[in-house]
């Protein structure tokens, strides 16, 4: 289907250019193509416009400047914007929630979904997917600096090109981190030192790359490409959302979990791959179909599955005890009992808050202590969400292998295993090693930002907990400072718990 379309372009393309050659102007042209637009990176602080929104029934006073291209040289200018909001109090020396001009933390969410380009979300009360305040609006409340950024996704073109593939979110993000340290002294408000990323699920996996890939060499160019500015790009924290990340281990871990689900129950922005507002069935119960995997997708299910002790044994994790974190050829051991560890402390405390888990037949409950849980039975209850594999498909058609596409739009293979067992191309070595935060951690060339927060819902199953669980001992182990927990009853979305969320921030930064 999806590549029945894809011809339906390529052919609508060709047509669209023959039809307009008679009358194409090819000097006119010529001079539109060469004479790029080069953006000023100079902070114009007359460009505020006062506003004002309610939240919780209080008045928030805000200044937006809005719509600042962020590169000198960006491949598409419309997803390399960004718009800052600063709450107005700071503007006259006043003071919000303990935090001063200077000393308010700057939060930096992204809006990407999907690997589909991030748009800047302005603060407002009618939030499409809330149906009420925006993440924005309730960091302005809690007196947050908020840098919203449009971000190259996957589908983003400029003449016909596609110019927002692998690594193209990451190094934008960074340019954003860039334009705002160019212009600290410029910039009426915020602590630059402690910027705050946010994201969920492929916005997940990008804030926690930026917080990973500090001054990473390897963005260097791509970074000078676009013109970002001549800074640094570290950051002081990030907030992770169920992250989609570790893209070329995360199949086998998804089989580690789901390899004895034959069934699947799709997600409605899968069956849609090219929604923007991709907002995964976050309860399973929600999804109203299943298909049964293939003997092919089986085969390779057991393959992956059997691959994946050896990727986590490679990685020498130890939990907080300094236990070694390992799996044996069966796939049992102590990493496998360290994910359950996660699941009994999520259980635990929804049972500490009055919930009734009677219901669940996956964890085991003695004189109200969650004592064990059946991983097997978590599998079928939670439900697989997809067909093995989960994101290297053999056949390209996901939106990873969208992501690791080319310039003209073909989808490429980001697994060892899945293209040696399976062929077809592979994506660039190189950039499939800059979309993985775990090649950075602890490297001394690369600051990694000092806390991260991760989460990832008890009933999410669009990666397994394993491979959230794996980036938070990895920067455990480095000496990083991680809070990690998986919520009760969360399936894959974000944000749902900013109040806790801005706690955290507030406990760092004041
Ligand atoms: C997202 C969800 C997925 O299941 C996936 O494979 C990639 C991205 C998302 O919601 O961003």
């Amino acid at each position: 289907m999806r590549k029945k379309f894809l011809a339906m372009a390529a052919m609508l393309g060709v047509g669209i250019f023959t039809a307009t050659l008679p009358t194409f102007n090819y000097c006119e042209a010529a001079e539109v193509q060469n004479v790029a637009q080069v953006y000023d990176l100079n902070f114009d602080s007359s460009i505020g416009v006062e506003k004002t929104l309610t939240y919780n029934g209080k008045e928030i006073h805000f200044t937006a400047y809005e719509n600042i291209v962020y590169v000198r040289n960006p491949k598409n200018a419309e997803s390399q914007k960004l718009s800052i909001y600063i709450p107005t109090a700071y503007l006259n020396g006043g003071m919000i929630n303990g935090y001063a001009a200077r000393t308010a933390p700057i939060f930096v969410p992204n809006g990407v979904g999907g690997y589909m380009p991030g748009e800047i979300k302005p603060p407002t009360e009618n939030d499409k997917m809330t149906h009420g305040a925006n993440t924005t609006l309730a960091a302005l409340a809690r007196g947050y600096v908020v840098v919203s950024p449009a971000i190259r996704g996957r589908t983003t073109t400029t003449n016909g090109e596609y110019v927002g593939k692998a690594p193209a979110l990451i190094v934008d993000y960074k340019a954003v981190v860039r334009y705002l340290r160019y212009n600290k002294n410029a910039l009426p408000a915020g602590h630059i030192d402690k910027i705050i990323s946010n994201g969920t699920s492929a916005g997940g996996a990008l804030s926690a790359a930026l917080a990973s890939t500090g001054n990473a060499p390897e963005f260097e160019p791509y970074l000078k490409e676009i013109g970002a500015a001549d800074e640094r790009d570290d950051i002081f924290a990030a907030s992770v959302y169920c992250p989609i990340t570790n893209l070329d281990n995360a199949d086998m871990a998804y089989e580690w979990i789901f390899s004895g689900e034959k069934n699947y129950y799709q997600a409605m922005w899968q069956m849609k791959p090219n929604n923007a507002t991709a907002d995964a069935a976050n309860n399973p119960t929600q999804s109203k179909t299943f298909q049964t995997m293939t003997t092919d997708e089986i085969a390779v299910s057991k393959i992956l599955r059997d691959s994946f002790p050896d990727y986590v044994n490679s990685l020498n994790l130890k939990d907080e005890t300094g236990k070694l974190l390992t799996l044996d050829k069966k796939g049992n051991g102590t990493f496998k009992n360290y994910i359950k560890q996660k699941y009994i402390e999520s259980a635990q405390s929804a049972l500490d808050k009055g919930e009734d888990l009677s219901g669940t037949n996956w964890i085991k409950i003695r004189n109200g202590k969650v004592v064990d849980v059946d991983l097997k039975k978590y599998a079928a209850a939670a439900t697989r969400q997809k067909a093995a594999p989960a994101f290297d498909k053999m056949d390209l058609s996901s939106a990873e292998n969208d992501e690791f596409g080319t310039e003209n739009n073909s989808p490429r293979h980001f697994s060892k295993i899945i293209q040696k067992n399976y062929g077809g191309a592979m994506a660039d070595s190189e950039i499939i090693k800059m979309m993985n935060p775990m090649n950075f951690i602890g490297r001394a060339d690369v600051d990694v930002a000092e806390h991260f927060r991760i989460r990832h819902g008890a009933i999410d199953r669009d990666t397994a907990l394993a491979i959230p669980a794996i980036l938070a001992l990895k920067l455990q182990n480095s000496g990083i400072d991680v809070d990690f927990f998986s919520p009760w009853g969360i399936g894959h979305k974000g944000d749902y718990d900013l109040d806790m969320l801005f706690d955290w921030i507030d406990s760092l930064c004041k």
